[in-house]
């Protein structure tokens, strides 16, 4: 449960790896939060994450979760359900996938929608039950601002992620009533593991300065955050940019 002045106590991240996740968890760790367990494919960047926030004071627990493994998710996530409430599950797992490659490579382009949006519709719905059992708490979705308009550049991930956010915004519909929050997060163009070597797009940001935002938003119960907010503006006016024209801008 939240303490005496609103600060979540327990956090559940998927994708217990994710550089926008942790940037996230660290925050919340130095705020208060006692309970942190990481939900990730083993891997060395997943002991350090827990490490690092033990050593930042945490309580942390390690689950193996394989966002594209669906049929575990029940099993995986309601042990970790089980152990105590969780007053915010961030779903950070996501992959970019290779764009030019997977258009040729259907099964390569399938996988990333696996992990994107199927794996991510299973997590969050199999989350939204249990939170909703407890009767409380935040799931907090990062979806993108590539999904807001196809992109040649990365129409696939694009589409998962419009997908993704579709799904959030109506799974946050669905618990109105019910003392769970569903939050969407569309950041722009992250500095990172996840974008090294690509070519900047205007309006960069860092994992740290999502994860700030990303905060904010949960104390002031948004239901979408973008980051950084100017982006809210930028894609209000491109969304609507006829097509032969948005083709021609080089994002
Ligand atoms: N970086 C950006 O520019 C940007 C912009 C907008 C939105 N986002 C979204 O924000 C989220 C976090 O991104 P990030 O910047 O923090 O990237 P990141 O550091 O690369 O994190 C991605 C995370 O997804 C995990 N993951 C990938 N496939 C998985 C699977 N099959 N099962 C479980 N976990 C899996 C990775 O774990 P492994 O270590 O096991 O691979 C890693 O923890 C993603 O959903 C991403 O799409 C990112």
């Amino acid at each position: 449960m939240k303490n005496a002045l609103g600060q979540p106590q327990s956090l559940l991240l998927l994708g217990g790896s994710s550089e926008i996740g942790l940037a996230t968890a660290r925050r919340l760790v130095r705020e208060r939060t006692r309970r942190v367990h990481l939900a990730g494919r083993p891997s060395p960047a997943l002991t350090a994450a827990a490490d690092e926030l033990t050593a930042l004071g945490a309580e942390v627990t390690v689950h193996d979760f394989d966002a594209a493994a669906v049929d575990t998710h029940e099993p995986v996530l309601g042990k970790v359900f089980a152990d105590g409430d969780i007053d915010v599950v961030l779903l950070a797992f996501g992959v970019l996938g290779d764009q030019r490659r997977d258009e040729r490579d259907p099964l390569a382009a399938a996988a990333v929608v696996q992990v994107n949006y199927t794996g991510a519709v299973t997590a969050a719905l199999v989350s939204a039950q249990a939170l909703r059992q407890q009767g409380h708490g935040s799931l907090v979705v990062l979806s993108s601002v590539a999904g807001e308009r196809a992109r040649r550049a990365n129409f696939i991930y694009g589409s998962t992620k419009a997908g993704l956010d579709a799904f959030a915004q109506g799974l946050g519909d669905s618990l109105q009533g019910t003392g769970v929050h569903v939050m969407v997060v569309r950041p722009g163009f992250v500095r990172g593991r996840m974008t090294e070597g690509l070519p900047e797009a205007p309006m960069a940001t860092t994992p740290d300065a999502v994860a700030e935002a990303l905060l904010a938003g949960l104390r002031r119960g948004s239901d979408t955050v973008w980051a950084p907010g100017a982006l809210r503006i930028v894609m209000s006016g491109l969304r609507h940019l006829p097509r032969p024209l948005f083709r021609r801008l080089p994002v």
